[in-house]
């Protein structure tokens, strides 16, 4: 039984977008169970068509157009990272009525409002759970757990390169630049790690939450963002002999700015992301290792929090999963309603 079909095409297929595929392989008989749906990978856009991957029968292509113009194709996932291309694909993919899942934050920090009225628009779905706490599923929990409450703080560790770093320079006395160069050997920070160490990640992220919590924009720019690159081994030293851990912590809240007399008063946002020193009072401060935390801080229900793997390709590969099925089941439901109809 093969049920439904729902053919997608994979924009990248590095870590995360064959952690997509592996997840599909381990879970098609659940979703075909669940849902009446075998979700199938059909193209994958490369660079580079030789280098090794474990994908099954993918056929790989380093032509976007012939997935953006496979008609047969209903789902493009982007797994491609940076701005551009990603932008000019996703623009194509959404305008051609095509359905599409992201885990691209800085993408979605800078276009996300822009590319959600388009979806709207066309009537389909963007989705991007992957984008922010990687293996959590923190988007649908707010989008849908939290509708009946409101959150009135945002405070987390969004990004586990960081905090790997951070944890290194506390627990083994390491310098900046040692625990660096350890976190790129133990495959957790890029070679390039600056999105990450500058703390643009964490604001991106910080962005996208803010969007789902407040239903308010913040522009990245006007993200305080200070990242960990000053810290220095012996200041780690100092402040744990008087039992503080420093965290790069990301932060935001709603306040109500005034501008020039009361009835221009509008509700805008504060955000900053940078090193906080914690006591072991403080939740954030056993957070460890490559882990993410988030807390929020709601009207209903005060504290909430969350820990774990806020990355990794096979996490952030389910991440991207949840958002495929949801969309299938979308599909499925407009294909049997388009042949009642007939
Ligand atoms: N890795 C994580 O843990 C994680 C967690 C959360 C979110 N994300 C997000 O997920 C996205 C993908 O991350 P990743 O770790 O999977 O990256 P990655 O391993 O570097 O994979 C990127 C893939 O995109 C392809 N690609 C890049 N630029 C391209 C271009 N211009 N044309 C055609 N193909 C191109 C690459 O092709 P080649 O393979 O041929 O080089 C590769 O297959 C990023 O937006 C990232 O921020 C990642």
């Amino acid at each position: 039984m093969q049920g439904n079909i729902v053919k997608i095409g994979l924009l990248g297929c590095g870590n995360v977008g064959q952690g997509v595929v592996k997840g599909i392989e381990l879970h098609s008989n659940k979703i075909l169970c669940k849902l009446g749906v075998t979700l199938v990978v059909s193209k994958a856009l490369v660079q580079d068509i030789s280098k090794e991957r474990t994908i099954g029968g993918v056929v790989l292509t380093q032509q976007p157009q012939d997935i953006l113009d496979d008609p047969e194709i209903e789902v493009i996932v982007e797994v491609m990272g940076g701005e551009y291309p990603a932008y000019f694909y996703l623009k194509e993919a959404l305008a051609k009525g095509k359905h599409v899942v992201t885990a691209n934050k800085l993408l979605l920090a800078l276009h996300g409002t822009e590319l959600q009225a388009i979806a709207r628009r066309k009537g389909t779905c963007l989705l991007y759970e992957g984008s922010v706490l990687g293996g959590i599923p923190i988007l649908r929990t707010i989008q849908h757990g939290l509708a009946g409450d409101q959150v009135k703080r945002i405070r987390g560790i969004l990004n586990g390169t960081t905090n790997y770093i951070l944890t290194q320079m506390v627990e083994s006395g390491k310098g900046y630049e040692e625990a660096l160069q350890e976190a790129q050997e133990a495959g957790y920070a890029e070679s390039d790690p600056t999105m990450d160490v500058t703390g643009l990640d964490a604001a991106c992220k910080l962005v996208i939450l803010c969007r789902e919590c407040f239903e308010l924009e913040i522009p990245l720019e006007e993200v305080e963002i200070k990242g960990i690159q000053g810290l220095t081994g012996e200041e780690v030293a100092e402040q744990k002999r008087q039992g503080r851990v420093p965290k790069l912590v990301a932060e935001a809240s709603v306040v109500e700015k005034s501008s020039s007399g009361p009835e221009k008063r509008r509700e805008g946002i504060i955000a900053k992301v940078g090193v906080q020193w914690l006591s072991g009072e403080a939740i954030l401060s056993h957070v460890s290792g490559v882990d993410n935390g988030l807390s929020l801080e709601t009207q209903l229900a005060g504290e909430l929090f969350w820990k774990g793997p806020g990355a990794g390709g096979l996490a952030t590969g389910g991440a991207v999963l949840s958002d495929i099925v949801e969309i299938a089941k979308k599909v499925v439901i407009e294909r049997s309603i388009g042949n009642a109809a007939r």
